[in-house]
């Protein structure tokens, strides 16, 4: 399950920054399709998220602060997709994007389940 979760992610960070070069190069219908399989791919990572939770018996540690990250990278994901369709500055979502899935991932291996890196 832990893969299904990694993989779910990776593969919605990839879409996310395809959907925004789509939109960058005015592509429009191309970036409408992309960023509807991105949010595709939201639905999986909580899915498998909430599934991960459900799996231990009694989760101890910073489960609920984990969920939350991981919740807020993907409401920070739509936050730029918002801003760059409407021309508006993106620098600070980026910045706070950056911030929220390094803390989510460090979060996650620090877990016990799957990997378990810190
Ligand atoms: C883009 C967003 C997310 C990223 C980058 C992310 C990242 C990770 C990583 C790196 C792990 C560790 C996997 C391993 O040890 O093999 C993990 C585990 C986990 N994630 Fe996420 N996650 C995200 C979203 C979510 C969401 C939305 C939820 C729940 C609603 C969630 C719940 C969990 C749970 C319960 C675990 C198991 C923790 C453990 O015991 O190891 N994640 N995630």
């Amino acid at each position: 399950m832990t893969h299904m979760h990694i993989t779910s992610w990776v593969l919605a960070i990839i879409l996310f920054i395809v959907a925004l070069v789509l939109m960058k190069s005015n592509n429009e219908k191309g970036a409408k399709i992309v960023s509807m399989i991105t949010r595709l791919f939201y639905i999986f990572v909580i899915v498998t998220g909430v599934m991960l939770f459900m799996s231990m018996p009694e989760p101890t540690g910073d489960y609920h602060i984990k969920m939350l990250a991981g919740i807020l990278v993907i409401v920070v994901m739509e936050l730029i997709f918002a801003s760059v369709k409407r021309h508006r500055s993106v620098t600070l979502y980026w910045i706070l994007f950056i911030v929220i899935l390094l803390t989510t991932i460090y979060l996650g291996l620090k877990l016990p389940m799957g990997m378990k890196f810190f």
